[in-house]
C-alpha cells in the first residue's frame, strides 16, 4: 500500500532519457526521485549522451545507466530486469523519433527494447521543436499511445532552444516530479468531486487600496492537491495569492467574496464533497470609490464604514444536498472546540477543521498547521502540528470514512 504522503519511498523508477536539449532537466528529475526515496534506473540513447554523459546519471542514480545491449556482462539481462522491477517508468525527455518507435513497438535500441518489456504505469514527456510537435505524424504517434494507456505529459508553451515560441518545452522537473507521484498515489478519491476554496478575498476600498488578511492559501492549495492525486476531480476556488495552482486541478481565481461566493455557488451542485478553506473577509467597505482617495490638509482620522459579506459557508450549508460533504474551516484565538461546535450546528456543516492562530508554526502563511477535527456528530478528532500536506491527507481520510 502506498503512503499517500511518500508515494516514491521504496518504489523503483525507470527513467528513460532520449536526445533532447532539455536532457539537463532529467538530471534534476533523478534528484527529485532520489531524495523522495526512490530507487532510480537510467536507460540513455546515444543522442541524449550527446547532451550530459552517462556519468552524470550513473553517479545521481547510484547505479548502472543502459546504454547498449551489447556492451555489458550477458550474466544477466540488465534491460529486462529494469524493465520488470519498475514500479513506474517515465520518459523525459521522449524525442519525436523515440514517441514513433514507442508507438509502433519498434525496439532498435537499448531504451525503446527495454520500455518494451515494462508492464507497469508508463509516461512519455514530449519535447520537441513546436512544429516538429504540431507535426501531424507526431501527434497520431501520440494517440496511439495515449490509446495505449501511456500517459502523454504535454509540453508546456514558452521559448525553445531553437528560439522558437510556443509548445514543446519539457516542463519543469518538480512538475514532471508531481505527475509521478500520482501515478503511483492509491486513487480512493476516483469518482468523486471535490470543491475547494482557499486564500484570502481582497475587497477593494479604492483603485489601489483593499481590506485583506494574511491567508497565504497553503492549505487550501494543499487539500487540492492531496485530492487531485488521490483521483478525484477537484475545482479550486481561490482568492489572490502567490502559488502556483496544483497541477490537474481547474483553478477559478476570484478576489472579493462576492466573486467567491458567485464560484462556489455555482459550481456546488456538481460537487460530492465541498471543503471551505479561504478566509474570506467578513466585512468589506460600504462604498468602493473610483479614484484614489487623497488626504485632506489637517486631515487626521479617517473613517471606513464596512458592511457585512454574505457568509458563503452559511448559504452552502442552507442550500446542501443530503448526498453532499460541507466542510468548514475555524481559525480561533480562544474557546477552540466551543466555537467549533457551534459553527457546526449555526452553518450547517459535516465536519469543522479548527486551528488556534497566533503561533508561529501553525494558521496563515506557516508551512505546518495544528488542527482539531469536530464532527457532526460530537466526536472530534485531533491531529498533531504537521505539514501542511499531511494534514490535507489525514483531513481526506476522515472525510472518506464519513462518505463512505
Ligand atoms: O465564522 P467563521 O468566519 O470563523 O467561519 C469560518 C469558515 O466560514 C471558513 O470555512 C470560511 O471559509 C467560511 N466563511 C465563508 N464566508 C464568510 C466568512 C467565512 O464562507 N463570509
Amino acid at each position: 500500500m502506498t503512503d499517500p504522503l511518500t508515494p516514491l519511498a521504496g518504489k523503483q523508477i525507470l527513467l528513460g532519457v532520449t536526445g533532447g536539449i532539455a536532457v539537463y532537466k532529467s538530471v534534476e528529475l533523478l534528484r527529485l526521485l532520489k531524495k523522495a526515496g526512490a530507487g532510480v534506473d537510467v536507460v540513455m540513447t546515444e543522442a541524449a549522451r550527446q547532451f550530459v554523459g552517462k556519468t552524470t546519471f550513473e553517479v545521481l542514480s547510484e547505479n548502472p545507466v543502459i546504454t547498449d545491449l551489447w556492451a555489458d556482462s550477458h550474466a544477466s539481462v540488465a534491460h529486462i530486469d529494469v524493465a520488470s522491477r519498475c514500479d513506474a517508468a517515465v520518459i523525459a525527455p521522449a524525442t519525436a523519433n523515440c514517441i514513433a518507435k514507442m508507438a509502433h513497438g519498434i525496439a532498435d535500441d537499448a531504451l525503446t527494447t527495454t520500455f518494451l518489456a515494462v508492464t507497469s504505469p508508463v509516461m512519455l514527456c514530449p519535447s520537441m521543436n513546436t512544429d516538429m510537435y504540431q507535426n501531424i505524424r507526431v501527434q497520431r504517434n501520440l494517440d496511439i499511445l495515449e490509446k495505449d494507456g501511456v500517459y502523454i505529459l504535454d509540453p508546456d508553451d514558452g521559448v525553445l532552444a531553437c528560439k522558437t515560441v510556443g509548445a514543446g518545452r519539457l516542463p519543469e522537473p518538480w512538475f514532471i516530479f508531481d505527475r509521478i507521484c500520482r501515478m503511483l498515489s492509491s486513487k480512493d478519491f476516483t469518482g468523486k468531486s471535490v470543491l475547494v476554496s482557499a486564500g484570502p478575498t481582497l475587497e477593494p476600498i479604492d483603485p489601489v487600496r483593499y481590506v485583506s488578511n494574511h491567508s497565504s492559501g497553503k492549505m487550501g492549495y494543499a487539500i487540492a492537491r492531496a485530492a487531485e492525486m488521490r483521483g478525484a476531480a477537484v475545482t479550486l476556488v481561490t482568492g489572490p495569492v502567490s502559488l502556483d495552482p496544483p497541477a490537474g486541478v481547474e483553478t477559478v481565481h476570484v478576489q472579493t467574496c462576492q466573486d467567491m461566493a458567485d464560484a462556489m455557488l455555482s459550481k456546488m451542485d456538481g460537487a460530492d464533497i465541498i471543503i471551505k478553506v479561504a478566509a474570506v473577509a467578513d466585512f468589506r467597505p460600504k462604498k468602493q470609490e473610483s479614484v484614489k482617495i487623497k488626504k485632506t490638509s489637517g486631515q487626521d482620522e479617517m473613517i471606513l464604514t464596512l458592511v457585512q459579506n454574505p457568509d458563503i459557508l452559511q448559504r452552502m450549508g442552507q442550500l446542501k444536498r443530503p448526498d453532499q460533504f460541507l466542510v468548514g474551516f475555524a481559525a480561533e484565538t480562544n474557546d477552540l472546540a466551543a466555537n467549533a461546535r457551534k459553527k457546526i450546528q449555526k452553518k450547517n456543516l459535516d465536519m469543522i477543521a479548527a486551528n488556534l492562530v497566533g503561533a508561529a508554526d501553525s494558521g496563515f502563511k506557516a508551512d505546518t498547521n495544528k488542527v482539531t477535527l469536530f464532527f457532526k456528530d460530537g466526536s472530534q478528532k485531533e491531529i498533531g502540528l504537521m505539514d501542511k500536506q499531511a494534514v490535507a491527507h489525514i483531513l481526506l481520510d476522515a472525510i472518506l470514512v464519513q462518505v463512505s
